[in-house]
């Protein structure tokens, strides 16, 4: 299917929790695959390892690996995310990051070929890695055996910290904004005034300013609105530019797979 849609130029896109993407409110005019079949969400541990499929939840995986006593996705706590879409834009915080564990990925190249990327290969950085023209199969995981109630409370305190500074109840799509290096953007823009900004029906959270909430009624352009705001709020206060750390689906597609 997806030979077929590169071939006849029909732009394709993964979706996983769809927790970091906004699509335009005229939707995107192409193929959406998500991973959901059984074989892309199977888990097979094996010692203190895990080969894990991409349609995997995340915060399913953290839960079991925390009983486990398997240590080093902790941080992950809170995170809505599939395993294909953690790996793909390095999910995580500063608690550690989801690359931290990961040995290899197998992906499907833009060619269709199926192959297996040592972690070296994957090109992980911050909230970004070189997988962005594959599609991530499944990740082998080197996690550390530990005392489960050591790795539970360490769990805990991550996910009520997030409770705690994060608006995780209400509707948004994470942190819209990555950090500028030795910066936060929520802080900036929390300093610029921008907290309770809002265009339409989309809101700067009162709780963490790098969060966008919408309520049911909020269209993407309000919150594509917003962001211009801010960014311009940004900008002006601290001449820092901000770089959007949510991916944006047009609906031409550009920046898709195929
Ligand atoms: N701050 C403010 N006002 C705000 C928000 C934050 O002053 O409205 C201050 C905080 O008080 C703190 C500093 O800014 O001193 C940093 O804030 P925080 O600890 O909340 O961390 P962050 O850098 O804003 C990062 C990740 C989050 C991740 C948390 C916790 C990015 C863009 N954000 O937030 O990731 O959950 O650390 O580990 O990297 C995401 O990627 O979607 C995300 C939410």
């Amino acid at each position: 299917m997806l030979t077929r849609a590169r071939d006849e130029d029909v732009p394709c896109k993964i979706l996983g929790r769809g927790a970091n993407v906004l699509v335009s409110d005229d939707g995107f005019d192409g193929v959406v695959v998500r991973l959901d079949a059984p074989a892309f969400r199977r888990m097979e541990f094996r010692d203190h390892h895990v080969e894990v499929g991409a349609g995997t939840d995340l915060t399913a995986l953290t839960r079991i690996c925390v009983r486990r006593g398997l240590a080093g996705l902790e941080a992950m706590a809170g995170i809505p995310a599939t395993v294909g879409g953690a790996v793909r834009m390095n999910a995580g915080g500063r608690g550690g990051e989801f690359s931290d564990v990961v040995r290899s990925v197998r992906v499907m190249a833009a060619d269709g070929a199926v192959e297996e990327w040592p972690r070296a290969r994957c090109g992980f950085g911050y909230r970004h890695s070189r997988l962005d023209s594959c599609i991530v199969l499944s990740a082998a995981l080197e996690l550390r055996g530990d005392d489960p109630q050591r790795v539970r409370a360490r769990f805990e305190s991550f996910l009520s910290e997030k409770q705690r500074t994060q608006p995780l109840a209400e509707h948004s799509a994470g942190c819209v904004f990555k950090n500028p290096p030795g910066q936060s953007a929520g802080a900036l823009i929390d300093r610029a005034g921008l907290k309770g900004a809002a265009c339409g029906q989309a809101v700067v959270s009162h709780r963490h300013a790098n969060f966008i909430v919408a309520d049911r009624a909020a269209t993407a352009s309000d919150v594509l609105g917003l962001i211009d705001i801010v960014r311009e709020g940004v900008r002006r206060a601290f001449d820092v530019e901000l770089q959007l750390e949510i991916d944006v689906w047009h609906p031409l597609g550009e920046g898709s797979l195929v």
